[in-house]
């Protein structure tokens, strides 16, 4: 019998090696989560997943690369949080965050932690708060660009303490972070997954976790509840995508490639140790990715038209 082209997709599916689009910096949280799971389900597959690291606009110039890319399986996109909130940001993207994508699954959860560079005056979170308050104009925060989770997190920053501070953007807090070790930067709202093995080596100083409870890596570190600030809670989840039209077969051997790795032992150590967790399989699901999406972009539009905050 003639093999239908699905059937012979299903079973030569990959038949050679695949790119992961990561858009934001190397080094920086979203790469090192993108690599962590590209290395496991490279395994998996038997075909090698190269990351490709695609920065600028906070994300939004490599999820508009990959949105345009072949949908043949062979592209597939790293996002997060920013997914949802660039669709409110941005009034005019090249793509469409709702339409542009098929979906794999929901990675990871990263809970984010305000540092600073390590000799920064204040000495808690509640000094932090009446530092910035006061010196709102003299201080600079990093961000990845408008539409990244550090971008989110520090307008929700400037909301809870009132103080319009310098951000400074860059094309990932990779290079942010080399900035903030080297003092050049002052603050920044940054996922563990970038800041766990930082704060554990004092290079540079813990303020806060954006999470609901404490972190067992970081005990001693405050929530931003208990600073007073609740409405700053924000964690960022992971979403690996597809271009829109991608071969369901090749979705289904993806998705059960990113289970397998979540699975893994060795993939759960190492997210415990820079403060997070594998998605449980019911959320490595597309359903759950689409859910997450469609719910998330309904929750922050009116966080962000009430900031005020776009890019234009
Ligand atoms: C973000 O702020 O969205 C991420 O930290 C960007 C990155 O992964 O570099």
């Amino acid at each position: 019998a003639i093999l239908t082209a699905s059937t012979a997709l299903a079973q030569g599916y990959p038949d050679r090696q695949i790119t992961m689009v990561v858009p934001f910096a190397a080094g920086g949280p979203t790469d090192t989560v993108g690599r962590l799971i590209a290395e496991r389900m490279s395994a998996d597959l038997g075909q090698q997943i190269i990351v490709e690291n695609v920065g600028g606009a906070g994300g939004t110039l490599g999820a508009g690369q990959v949105a345009g890319a072949e949908a043949d399986g062979y592209t597939i996109l790293l996002h997060h949080i920013g997914m949802a909130t660039s669709a409110t940001l941005y009034r005019s993207l090249p793509y469409s965050p709702q339409e542009a994508f098929d979906y794999v699954g929901l990675v990871t959860e990263v809970p984010m932690t305000i540092v600073a560079r390590k000799d920064f005056e204040p000495a808690d979170f509640a000094a932090l708060v009446t530092y910035v308050k006061e010196n709102a104009d003299t201080i600079t925060m990093a961000n990845a660009g408008i539409g990244a989770a550090s971008h989110l997190c520090g307008m929700l920053f400037m909301q809870a303490v009132e103080a319009p501070i310098v951000t400074v953007p860059y094309k990932g807090t990779g290079p942010a972070m080399t900035e903030l070790l080297g003092g050049q930067i002052d603050i920044m709202c940054d996922q563990t997954t970038n800041t766990a093995e930082q704060i554990k080596g004092g290079t540079i100083k813990g303020y806060a976790v954006t999470t609901p409870a404490r972190l067992d890596i970081f005990p001693d570190l405050p929530t931003v509840a208990e600073g007073g600030f609740a409405n700053m809670e924000v964690s960022v989840w992971h979403g690996l995508y597809a271009p829109k039209g991608t071969p369901p077969e090749a979705l289904a051997r993806l998705t059960q490639s990113l289970q397998s790795a979540l699975a893994d032992p060795g993939i759960a150590e190492k997210l415990a140790e820079l403060g997070t967790a594998p998605s449980p399989a019911t959320d490595a699901t597309p359903e759950a990715l689409k859910a997450k999406l469609d719910a998330e972009i309904a929750r922050w539009k009116p966080v962000i038209e009430a900031a005020g905050v776009y890019a234009d």
